[in-house]
């Protein structure tokens, strides 16, 4: 069986009051118009086509940067949905297998209901659904079995309006009577728009072949109009992808409280505790533990890591066994190896820390490396930045970093040095020696009594 898809997302979606065309707006991390495809490629097609309008610019530059396989076709004036298919003739127009047809604002959609109509006999098979609040679809009017007509919310008689079976908008067609009867399309309805779903009344009358079969699953079906309804339907799709990975082996503690995007990947045996958010492309190894409170963006996280509660991370790498946290924050370019650890208030920026070491208290790391087995003092901070350019720091191996020693890079420090704590490294440190860099004491014995004195006399 094959097939091609048409994807209508031309439409401004008033109802959402956004300057951003509404297939655009974001459902855990990804636009509608993200899912739909997905579940078009992924439910075979041969050939997608999305049909653009408002936002025209922006939906192409998605489609590109997320290297999506569909063509674009433009509707220059959104006169309905059956004008918005028409315009997708020119580049199907010596096609004549089946098309099928999905809404850019019904992201739910699963590939096995998009493969199941478009697997069936018949010139038109038309989506359907049953729900308590058909509000706002096109109600399914019948006689018995047989399908009558469509109607719009706009259009219908208070009979017709208690109808709960609605049109989900997706259908399969046969391609050529298709394009034949959308020209045949009249506007004279209450919204002056040519409806696609009129297609079904014109496929009668010529004695084809229209069936609608509903789905089990309102969900999938569900129309985004507002972003009420976005945030209902990425309620439904979190709750999805949670049942999934604790059904693929993972232990989520407060389900509820998790966000996780839809590429997120996480191994067996691992635990996350809520509340989490884990975004885009981060993928977590098995026997993991992921702490409450905390947010991972694009990161790896390898087998048995841990990440305490309250950190946040991002474009980072935790190789086996590292740990972080609580409270530290590691953006881009962070490499933790195994055995190697940061604690609270520990913020790293391109910074490898090789195994086992370590940087267990309020420090900066940027722009660094820091050895096997070297212990960072709290307090110390990579001066990376001297306001114009980065510099590096290279630490070796076993070195014993005291607390809050400044480098200033670029500055290197070789395997077994010291640094004396408070010390402010301009030098580069040679291997095994103890750098000082802080000005000396002075004890001024029994000075702390005069002054004391002073003080009383002035007093009085
Ligand atoms: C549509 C159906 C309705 C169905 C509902 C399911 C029609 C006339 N009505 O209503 O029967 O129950 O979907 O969710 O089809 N679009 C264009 N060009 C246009 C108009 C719309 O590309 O000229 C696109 C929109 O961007 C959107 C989709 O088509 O992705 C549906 O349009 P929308 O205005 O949301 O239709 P509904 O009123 O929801
Ligand atoms: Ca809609």
């Amino acid at each position: 069986m094959s097939f091609k898809v048409i994807v209508l997302a031309a439409g401004k979606g008033t109802r959402f009051k956004s300057d951003l065309p509404k297939v655009l707006h974001k459902i855990l991390g990804k636009p509608m118009l993200w899912y739909v495809i997905k579940a078009a490629e992924k439910a075979g097609a041969e050939e997608i086509i999305v049909v653009t309008g408002h936002g025209k610019d922006l939906v192409e530059n998605f489609l590109k940067e997320e290297k999506l396989n569909a063509k674009t076709v433009f509707q220059k004036q959104q006169l309905g949905t059956g004008h918005a298919v028409l315009c997708a003739e020119s580049i199907l127009k010596d096609y004549d297998g089946k098309v099928v047809v999905l809404n850019g604002d019904t992201p739910l959609i699963s590939p096995e209901e998009i493969k199941n109509i478009a697997s069936m006999d018949g010139d038109m098979i038309v989506l359907t659904g049953e729900t308590e609040n058909p509000y706002g679809y096109g109600r399914v009017v019948r006689d018995g079995k047989e399908v009558l007509k469509i109607v719009e919310e706009k259009d219908a008689t208070e009979k017709e309006k208690a109808i709960r079976e609605i049109n989900s908008g997706i259908y399969a067609f046969k391609t050529k009577p298709l394009f034949e009867a959308l020209k045949n399309l009249k506007n004279d309805n209450a919204q002056g728009e040519y409806y696609l779903p009129d297609v079904l009344k014109i496929f009668k009358k010529r004695g084809l072949k229209v069936t609608a079969v509903k789905t089990e699953n309102f969900n999938s079906i569900m129309g985004v109009n507002n972003r009420h309804e976005l945030s209902k339907a990425e309620k439904i799709l979190r709750e999805r992808i949670i049942k999934n990975l604790q059904l693929s082996g993972v232990t989520i503690h407060n389900p509820e409280s998790c966000y996780i995007e839809s590429e997120v990947t996480v191994g067996k045996d691992t635990e996350i505790y809520g509340p989490v958010h884990i975004k885009g492309k981060t993928a977590i190894g098995k026997r993991c533990r992921i702490g409450g409170f905390t947010e991972i963006a694009d990161s790896v996280i390898e087998d048995d890591a841990e990440v305490k509660s309250h950190c946040h991370i991002e474009k980072a790498h935790l190789k086996k066994g590292a740990s972080v946290g609580p409270f530290s924050r590691l953006r881009e370019g962070t490499v933790i190896e195994t055995g190697a650890r940061t604690g609270s208030f520990v913020e790293t920026k391109k910074a490898h820390l090789k195994k086992g070491a370590k940087a267990n208290h309020l420090t900066y790391l940027g722009d660094c490396t820091i050895g096997e087995n070297t212990n960072i003092g709290a307090g110390t901070i990579t001066c990376n930045y001297d306001g114009f350019n980065k510099w590096r720091t290279e630490i070796g191996k076993n070195v014993f970093v005291g607390s809050n020693t400044l480098f200033i890079a670029p500055v290197t420090v070789g395997d077994n040095a010291i640094t004396a704590a408070g010390s402010v490294i301009t030098k580069n440190v040679p291997e095994n020696a103890l750098a000082i860099a802080r000005a000396k004491q002075v004890n001024l014995e029994g000075r702390a009594e005069k002054i004391r004195e002073k003080n009383k006399r002035k007093k009085r």
